[in-house]
């Protein structure tokens, strides 16, 4: 892994993701290519702009000839896609964007990917790649759809996807599982569970819910509360993500998961808790539609087979996230104060119970 492009590195993991590899890997060369939609903030990047081995090109990953011109460029051996609409909300209201980033963006990078890194790009019946190039796909547990009480997802449960985000999650997944099967495209997938930490966009559970307590608005906690999500934090995702790009076997799917199963309600209550407001914030609201009940990750093959295990527990991962709000009123008012607030009143103001 040498010279490696970053997609959607301007968003919440993407950049966390470029802060590790340049505090990790001295002889890199990394390029963020973002196309900065509302999700991405070069704010994120800020510290790291001006270092030599980091590089930003604004576009689509849809946009063949520029992801062309990027490795003509540079000439990349690792692709790592984070670029992607993430959020589960904004695909029930508009999912045109979901399958068109998510799906064809996909399939642009692994075309492109495909074409520089075979060995002979025009015999059909060849497998052969150069030596160390990787294709690593970013996607989510969520394409396994919904658990009940009990059990856990592994790398073989079928594919059950349930929202338009997870269904074009999943699709994308098996457009990369295609690539590696019918060219030898050497790929991986990773799937990981609710990511938190710094940087993430207030759109999201834990930073709406820290910045609703901070400026001592309203909680909306859909349905009951009683969901449940595994969380990671997004350090040890990014950990993670370095070791499968190291050591992940070829064509093989890894789920990462923090063992770190959480009621909403117990989330909202854990900040409310820290941050000296009152329980009396909260208010149920109407549920998501389709809204799944539980993820749970079993991460035994990423522990097992490639020697990866997360570094944080719940407790020190939120403390140093609302420590890391609380530090960062500045970042986060950048974003609540522009197009966010007409987001937040459109997504919040029909779903009183
Ligand atoms: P995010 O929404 O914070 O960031 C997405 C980034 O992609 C943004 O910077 C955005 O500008 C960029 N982008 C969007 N469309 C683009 C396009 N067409 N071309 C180039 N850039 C584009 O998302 P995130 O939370 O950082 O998630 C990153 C990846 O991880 C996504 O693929 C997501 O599906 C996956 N994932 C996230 C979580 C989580 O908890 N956040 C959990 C599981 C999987
Ligand atoms: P979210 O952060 O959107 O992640 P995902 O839907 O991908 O799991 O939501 C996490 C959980 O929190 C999910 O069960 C929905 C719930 N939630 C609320 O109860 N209220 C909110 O305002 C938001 C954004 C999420």
């Amino acid at each position: 892994m040498k010279n490696i492009l970053v997609t959607g590195g301007a968003g919440f993991i993407g950049s966390n993701f470029i802060h590790y590899l340049l505090k990790n890997y001295e002889d890199i060369c990394v390029v963020n290519l973002d196309l900065l939609t509302y999700a991405g903030n070069l704010d994120n990047l800020s510290q790291v702009c001006d270092d030599p081995r980091y590089h930003f090109a604004k576009g689509d990953i849809h946009d063949r000839a520029l992801v062309e011109e990027l490795f003509d460029q540079f000439a990349f051996d690792t692709v790592v896609n984070f670029a992607a609409e993430s959020h589960v909300d904004r695909s029930i209201t508009n999912p045109d964007i979901f399958l068109t980033t998510n799906i064809l963006g996909t399939q642009t990078l692994l075309d492109v990917a495909k074409r520089h890194w075979k060995l002979d790009p025009d015999d059909k019946y060849s497998y052969e790649f150069k030596e160390g190039v990787k294709y690593l796909q970013v996607s989510t547990d969520e394409v396994y759809g919904a658990l009940g009480a009990t059990g856990m997802f592994t790398e073989t449960t079928p594919l059950a996807p349930n929202s338009p985000y997870s269904a074009s999650k999943a699709s994308a997944d098996f457009v990369v599982r295609a690539y590696n099967k019918t060219y030898g495209m050497p790929v991986n997938i990773t799937r990981c569970s609710n990511n938190y930490g710094p940087y993430q966009f207030p759109e999201k559970l834990i930073p709406l819910m820290i910045n609703n307590c901070l400026s001592g608005k309203n909680l909306p906690v859909y349905g009951d509360g009683m969901q449940i999500r595994d969380w990671l934090y997004v350090e040890d995702h990014c950990a993670a993500i370095a070791t499968v790009l190291e050591k992940g076997v070829v064509g093989e799917v890894y789920n990462i998961g923090g063992n770190n199963e959480k009621a909403n309600i117990d989330i909202v209550k854990l900040i409310i808790n820290s941050t000296g407001k009152s329980e009396d914030l909260i208010v149920h609201v109407k549920d998501r539609p389709g809204h799944d009940r539980r993820y749970a990750i079993d991460n035994t093959k990423i522990t097992t087979q490639l020697g990866w295990a997360p570094k944080h527990t719940f407790e020190t991962g939120m403390a140093s996230t609302i420590e890391w709000y609380l530090s960062h009123g500045e970042w986060m008012e950048k974003i609540v104060s522009g197009a966010y607030m007409s987001y937040y009143e459109k997504m919040y103001a029909n779903n009183k119970l």
